[in-house]
């Protein structure tokens, strides 16, 4: 396909066509943690398939951006924890710059979460036990000590929920001060803030 059939061809292409469920901005837990299991529990009830898994971006030693996708293991107070080898690319930028942005895009559902914030390694022992709850296969040639558990700790989340009409709805949540303060973008006579009607 040439280059401007294929432009035509990604414009026609139907976005945010999933359908909401339920979401009142109005009644946010103060936890953010919690509303993020719960719209992950509602992700998979409405059929979502592989709600956990998410994009893990990164910064490299040249400050330049990189990410992939990874499978979240836990979300709590600890912050929320995905794994990987040491020596992969991830392994070396995250040891370089222990910082990281986490996004998921649940489509039936027109929900996507962001998260970014500093990241810690978990202990040696809780990554040996997240490598030996994976499957034998998933094992198989991972050498010991390169399986590595990772802590994103959040210091700003972001719960977005598109609308049909555009009215779509930004929940932020800011960590300063060890407290998490609530704000919200658009949502009920806020149209096109983000842009997204111009596609
Ligand atoms: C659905 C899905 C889940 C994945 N889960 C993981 C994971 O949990 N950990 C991991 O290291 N790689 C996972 N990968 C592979 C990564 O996307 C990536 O290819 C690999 O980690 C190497 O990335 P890096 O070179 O940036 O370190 C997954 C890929 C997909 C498509």
């Amino acid at each position: 396909m040439e280059t401007d059939n294929f432009a035509h061809w990604l414009r026609a292409q139907p976005s945010l066509v999933g359908s909401a469920p339920p979401f009142d901005p109005t009644a946010l837990p103060s936890d953010p943690n919690e509303l993020f299991r719960t719209w992950l529990v509602e992700a998979a009830g409405a059929g979502v398939p592989e709600p956990h898994a998410a994009t893990l971006s990164t910064v490299d030693l040249t400050g330049k951006p990189d990410a992939r996708t990874l499978i979240l293991k836990d979300v709590g107070s600890r912050g929320w924890a995905v794994a990987g080898l040491r020596s992969s690319a991830k392994g070396a930028q995250l040891t370089a710059n222990p910082v990281a942005a986490l996004n998921f895009w649940w489509q039936p559902i027109v929900r996507a979460v962001r998260v970014r914030g500093s990241v810690r390694e978990a202990t040696r022992e809780e990554s040996a036990t997240d490598l030996a709850a994976r499957s034998m296969s998933a094992r198989s040639g991972v050498e010991p000590g390169d399986w590595v558990l990772w802590r994103v700790e959040p210091v700003y989340m972001e719960f977005w929920q598109g609308a049909p009409d555009r009215r779509h709805t930004r929940v932020v949540y800011d960590r300063a001060g060890g407290t998490w303060k609530q704000s919200q973008i658009g949502g009920e006579g806020a149209i096109d803030r983000f842009g997204e009607a111009s596609h």
